[in-house]
């Protein structure tokens, strides 16, 4: 059994229980590092061809824009390929109620016929939102087993959570 974590997450100035700090590794990426050390899993990070501003501002104005025009930024670099795979863990931050838009570009690419996909968000108190809808749509084909929300404030303590989960 082989699995790939496929994630988004953004450094730089964030929201914790109400308040403004700058973070230099994302929420979703802590879990992410966790799921590698606990399951084997390779990672792959999807990272905008151009970065979102540190600014968390002027990030949710982007990110909103993005969102409402309902784009497709480019990305990086782009997975083509999950055969090897049993197992995709598919991790991203709440924005605007779903996934950040560039998850949307690299899913598209993918073909989830037949694999398992085990869905996990942080988030600032919405929890996965319209996302599992949006999932369902992007891994057409994928058994979706139970999703994990973890509020983004607590992802260094929930190893154990995350554990379960993956044994779930
Ligand atoms: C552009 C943007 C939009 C966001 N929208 C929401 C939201 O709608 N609901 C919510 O609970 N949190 C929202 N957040 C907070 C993030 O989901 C949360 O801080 C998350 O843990 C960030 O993960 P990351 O550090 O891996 O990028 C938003 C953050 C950003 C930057």
């Amino acid at each position: 059994m082989s699995s790939i974590v496929i994630y988004f997450s953004r450094s730089g100035e964030n929201y914790f229980g109400g308040e403004l700090k700058n973070i230099e590794k994302g929420n979703t990426e802590v879990i992410a590092e966790f799921i590698r050390e606990l399951d084997g899993a390779d990672l792959f990070k999807v990272e905008p061809a151009t970065e979102y501003p540190a600014d968390y501002m002027e990030c949710i104005d982007v990110a909103k824009k993005e969102q409402q025009s309902d784009a497709r930024p480019e990305i990086k670099e782009t997975l083509n390929d999950i055969a090897e795979y049993d197992t995709v863990y598919i991790g991203f931050p709440n924005w605007w109620g779903t996934l950040p838009m560039p998850m949307f570009t690299q899913l598209e690419q993918l073909d989830f016929n037949g694999k398992i996909v085990k869905p996990f968000v942080t988030h600032e108190g919405s929890g996965f939102g319209s996302s599992q809808k949006d999932l369902a749509k992007l891994c057409e084909g994928a058994e979706i087993k139970k999703g994990l929300s973890i509020p983004g404030a607590d992802v260094y303590d929930v190893k154990d959570t995350v554990d379960a989960w993956i044994l779930e």
